[in-house]
């Protein structure tokens, strides 16, 4: 992986980026000539409606797939010259992904899904073992760690999913929607813990439907018919657990004890 660009403190740089889907004989553009970039440290969210672009984007970011045409420089490397196995190597000691399904294996406990991304990373047993722990105390969720998915709360299953995405210590943490399926305690939550991992440096990409979650990034890029139609800045970003405290003081939702 020769060849760094130099970027400075860019993270995540995409130039006139095109990404077309081909089924049959029917051509999808799904990303047209996107120019998008995100800073080191950074919070960015992502949102337009349904098939704006919004995963296809996310998909690229984190090298799940490829463009079709156009440049992205991630971290100084122009990874369209990489290689299948470059790309995968890339994903696993870089990008931690967070889904609205949580895309845990039912039949494991919290914690062996935690270990599961060292495994592939060739990681120890006992590495892994007190990573997983580690990673787990960060979500609040060690009490847990014996549970199968099914055996948890739609908010703690993400909790998991967040864990799994960080003992790798990536960069950046891309989420698609992580808050669609949970109430706005649970929301608020995951919103919380977003936020102080951004707060230890981890850049973070996040789409989402809600203006509200929106509201608790440094910024709202917009998509529509696989365009950026509007980039702004948040004034005053929410702070979650400020949120939290209020949602407890106004007594609408009552402090339980979860776990
Ligand atoms: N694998 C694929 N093959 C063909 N077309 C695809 C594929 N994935 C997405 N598309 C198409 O690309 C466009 C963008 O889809 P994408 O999933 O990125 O939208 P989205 O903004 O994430 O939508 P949503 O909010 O519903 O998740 C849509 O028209 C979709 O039908
Ligand atoms: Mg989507």
């Amino acid at each position: 992986m020769e060849g760094r660009i130099e970027t400075g403190d860019v993270m995540i740089r995409m130039e006139n980026l095109w990404k077309v889907y081909k089924t049959g004989t029917i051509s999808v553009v799904a990303l047209r000539e996107v120019s998008f970039s995100v800073k080191k440290g950074e919070f960015v969210s992502v949102m337009g409606p349904s098939g704006s672009g919004k995963s296809t984007l996310m998909n690229i970011i984190g090298c799940l797939d490829r463009m079709t045409k156009g440049r992205y420089i991630l971290n100084g490397i122009d990874v369209s010259g990489l290689s299948d196995y470059e790309l995968s190597k890339i994903r696993n000691e870089r990008i931690g992904f967070v889904f609205q399904t949580f895309n845990l294996l039912p039949r494991m406990s919290a914690l062996k899904n935690v270990e599961l991304p060292m495994i592939y990373a060739g990681v120890n047993a006992k590495q892994r073992h007190e990573r997983a722990i580690e990673a787990l105390r960060k979500v609040d969720l060690l009490e847990r760690k014996d549970h199968k998915p099914n055996e948890l709360s739609g908010g703690q299953r993400q909790r998991v999913a967040i864990a799994r995405a960080l003992v790798n210590n990536p960069d950046i943490l891309l989420a698609d929607e992580p808050t669609g399926n949970l109430d706005s305690k649970s929301g608020e939550e995951i919103m919380a813990i977003f936020q102080a991992l951004n707060r230890e440096g981890v850049t973070i990409v996040l789409v989402t439907h809600e203006p509200d979650i929106a509201m608790h990034t440094d910024r709202i890029v917009t998509f529509r018919d696989g365009m950026v139609i509007k980039d702004e800045k948040v004034e005053n970003r929410l702070d979650a657990k400020e949120v939290l405290e209020k949602l407890v003081e106004q007594n609408l939702i009552y402090q339980e004890n979860t776990m």
